[in-house]
């Protein structure tokens, strides 16, 4: 499927750094439809391509409704949807993904911390459709924090638990016991690393594939203080300067050098490459200790000090 060209028909601030926007289609076009947990990469005003969670129902979409949440240190996809793509700003949309799908169980408990509610939000939707039973825990600093409060109070009721700890890991909602007995429940959880850390604490002894995570995490590459740097490939002998706004790959992409990628956040091993010298500043989740001296991964890792000559 060729990607999409999508015009921003809506934005709606949830929060003070969370706006959800939504997206149709350009052209008379059919939408491709998706299940929940899918997510669609899109090509941000700054060029940078970005994964979001799709909130809206996908059986028959006439638009597809994303939430983004502006961090902080951002100077990358997530600060340029918000400042840089107001209503009827087109934007390349590639086609729905899935890589956290919703299996069939007999119950299900879902786990949402912060803008990761977003995947889970869309799954209790699909849920309550369907009349499955569900519980909803979802976790976030403060009420004013908390992207869709109202509606999911309003659709879920008592199914919803709504927890906040003030940004104090000591008040930190304890999950134990929903895990202490393992039962016949599938488990999908999206949130910030301590908070997956935490469920794959707790639930550790429980069977394999019961539960799902999928790892969000901040997904700007590129921070306020970066600087730029120059990338030598060896095999060409080419020399890319990567600016500060922009990850090793995206400015390989600029310069017409063709390299794989798909998650563009560090999550899923696709962009490995090998490293024949320099000073890496590693930002992956993906590289075992013993890789890091000869691999990184050009989504998002970027040089400490001086340039980088790569195995490309
Ligand atoms: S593209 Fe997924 S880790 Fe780089």
């Amino acid at each position: 499927m060729d990607d999409l060209k999508m015009r921003v028909v809506s934005r709606r601030a949830l929060t003070e750094h969370i706006c959800e926007f939504t997206l149709r289609p350009v052209e008379d076009v059919t939408l491709p439809t998706f299940e929940p947990g899918a997510h669609v990469t899109i090509e941000t005003p700054s060029g940078a391509m970005r994964r979001y969670s799709l909130i809206n129902d996908g059986a028959a979409p006439t638009e597809y409704r994303i939430a983004i949440k502006r961090e902080a240190e951002s100077r990358g996809g997530s600060a340029s949807m918000h400042d840089d793509a107001p209503d009827g700003t087109v934007l390349r949309v590639e086609a729905p993904e899935n890589s956290f799908p919703l299996e069939e169980a007999k119950e299900y408990l879902l786990i949402a911390g912060g803008i990761g509610v977003t995947p889970i939000y869309a799954m209790a939707q699909h849920l309550k459709r369907e009349d499955k039973p569900f519980n909803v825990v979802y976790c976030t600093r403060t009420r004013a924090d908390t992207a869709f409060i109202d509606d999911m109070e309003a659709a879920f009721g008592d199914k919803l638990l709504v927890h906040h700890d003030d940004g104090d890991p000591d008040q930190a909602y304890d999950f134990w016991d929903h895990f202490e007995e393992p039962r016949d429940m599938r488990v999908y959880c999206c949130g910030p690393q301590p908070l997956i850390d935490e469920i794959k604490a707790v639930s550790g002894h429980w069977p394999e594939g019961r539960v799902n995570f999928e790892d969000f995490k901040p997904v700007d590459v590129v921070r306020e203080d970066d600087t730029a740097f120059e990338v030598t490939l060896k095999k060409t002998g080419t020399t890319v300067t990567v600016p500060e706004d922009r990850s090793i790959l995206e400015a390989l992409r600029d310069a017409g050098v063709t390299t794989t990628s798909s998650c563009e956040s560090g999550t899923c091993g696709t962009c490995k490459t090998r490293l024949i010298s320099g000073d890496p500043d590693h930002r992956d989740m993906v590289l075992r200790d013993d890789e890091q001296e000869d691999h990184i991964m050009i989504c998002v890792s970027r040089a400490k000090e001086g340039g980088l000559v790569l195995d490309l």
